[in-house]
């Protein structure tokens, strides 16, 4: 079966990479837009200049950046230049996020006027250059304050802190920012931070291969997505209320999606994929659908995950205009219920899976590509939750920094899985926008500066940060051009 799923996956891959694509197949801009992005605290650099503090991720993103003797990739200075690459690059669409931490210093309280002016001019930059800014909220980036405070996520009171500062940010930026996501795939995050332990800040009940802190995987990620959806809604809520009539802008939630394949085709190998659906997806899409979390999700975490009360169920279920996905990889799935059968579960034992990247035939250096990935998530986007409007919010292939420029394997892959997007839309799904990840080489979550996902190379050596466009940019930049491609 492996075999035969691998030969289909490289018939349908060749049969997409073989059609020509062009700009013209999609609806026009604003219809439809064609961007690329970065976030706040992996491409801004200057953490401590102009009264930032510290988010959660500056000490991890420190110790890379002080071996590496630089501070990628000093977008914070460099935003001018880096809109005119855009410009020439002919993205239509840009999405970046908000450093909490710059723009109100101790998480809650005063502004930084320092920090408003920045984004300001940086938000002018792109509107004056007919760039469309697709902004993030929170991007992993917690400030550190309230960390400390009252440990972030896992406490309630985030859900005013968050909504106290997006009203900030709607109120100040709404004007020219038409499109909001609240939380960055907060279901990664969830999982990192607080089952697995290796996102900041690294809690876990057993360490992962690194050091974590003393945490509870068996009920913390349950309680950071229960508070982030809360925390979403509550912000969504604000600004459907306070500002959507005046900006007319929209507001959506951003989910990390696989694709999940079956390893085989036993029955009890597809019911684990549709659980890990369920687990991935549906953790946080089916409260904000249909007001609450899957039944198998619920049966499984049992009164490890917090109950939704009436009030909050309403508050949470329809509570976006959109979903961001960000969509990279296939992975497949086999059933692992015995997991269940552990006294002390978390999250991962919970969902009673195996989960397997496919690496035969990759070659070395490179990822796998699966472009069918795409449409099959949109597809399962459009049947299971009504057909929402959706973003691709990131897409793009992992490959090494000092790869060389000629990144042919990564406008092969932009180009399938653009491809892949479009038969999804023929079909039906409600698709409004591609990003691809990212604009440039930046800090990597996992990789610091060694994994490289840009269109543009970052020179590390060189005291300006000289961005070089790699073979990708030229493809991406024909393409939405108007030129019609076959890499
Ligand atoms: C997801 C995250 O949103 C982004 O910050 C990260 O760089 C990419 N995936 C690649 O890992």
């Amino acid at each position: 079966l492996i075999f035969v799923l691998n030969l289909c996956f490289a018939l349908m891959g060749l049969g997409l990479t073989t059609q020509k694509l062009s700009r013209d197949d999609f609806p026009p801009k604003p219809h439809f837009v064609f961007g690329s992005g970065t976030s706040a605290f992996q491409v801004e650099g200057a953490e401590a200049e102009d009264g930032r503090t510290p988010s959660i991720w500056d000490g991890v993103a420190q110790s890379v950046k002080n071996e590496r003797g630089v501070d990628c990739c000093d977008g914070y200075h460099k935003y001018k230049e880096d809109v005119q690459l855009m410009v020439a690059t002919g993205l239509e669409a840009y999405r970046f996020s908000i450093s909490w931490s710059r723009l109100i210093p101790n998480g809650r309280g005063s502004v930084n006027p320092k920090g408003l002016q920045f984004y300001n001019n940086f938000i002018n930059e792109l509107v004056s250059n007919g760039i469309q800014p697709h902004a993030t909220l929170i991007h992993y980036d917690l400030p550190q304050a309230l960390e400390d405070e009252y440990g972030g996520w896992l406490n309630g009171k985030i859900v005013k802190d968050f909504t106290a500062y997006a009203d900030v940010c709607f109120r100040e930026f709404g004007d020219r920012v038409s499109y909001w996501v609240t939380i960055n795939e907060a279901n990664v995050y969830a999982l990192g931070a607080y089952d697995l332990g290796i996102f900041p800040p690294r809690r876990c009940s057993a360490p992962f291969g690194i050091s974590c802190k003393a945490g509870n995987s068996s009920t913390e990620p349950y309680i950071v997505a229960h508070n982030a959806l809360l925390a979403h809604a509550s912000a969504a809520r604000l600004y459907k209320r306070k500002y959507q009539l005046t900006q007319q802008g929209f507001i959506g939630f951003n989910i990390f999606m696989y694709r999940f394949v079956p390893f085989t085709n036993a029955t009890k190998d597809a019911i684990a994929t549709q659980r890990a659906y369920d687990f991935y997806v549906g953790w946080f899409m089916d409260p904000l659908v249909f007001g609450d979390y899957p039944d198998v999700v619920k049966r499984n975490a049992g009164t490890r995950i917090p109950s939704f009360t009436p009030e909050e169920s309403k508050l949470v279920k329809g509570s976006w205009d959109f979903f961001g996905l960000n969509h990279y990889n296939t992975l497949y799935v086999r059933d692992d219920l015995d997991r269940l059968k552990m006294k002390q579960r978390d999250f991962s034992m919970d969902m009673a899976v195996k989960l397997i990247l496919d690496w035969d035939g990759v070659p070395p250096g490179e990822f796998p590509i699966d472009p069918y990935g795409t449409r099959i998530c949109l597809e399962y986007i459009k049947q299971h939750y009504g057909n929402p409007p959706v973003f691709i919010h990131e897409n793009g292939q992992k490959t090494f920094r000092n790869a060389s420029l000629n990144d042919a394997s990564r406008m092969k892959y932009l180009e399938s899985y653009i491809g892949s997007m479009l038969e999804a839309m023929r079909n039906g799904s409600n698709t409004k926008g591609y990003f691809t990840w990212s604009f440039m080489d930046l800090f990597e979550l996992f990789g610091g500066y060694e994994s490289s996902y840009g269109l543009y190379y970052v020179d590390l050596d060189n005291p300006n940060l000289t961005r070089y466009p790699k073979l990708s940019a030229h493809w991406y930049s024909s393409f939405l051009k108007g030129g019609r491609t076959n890499p």
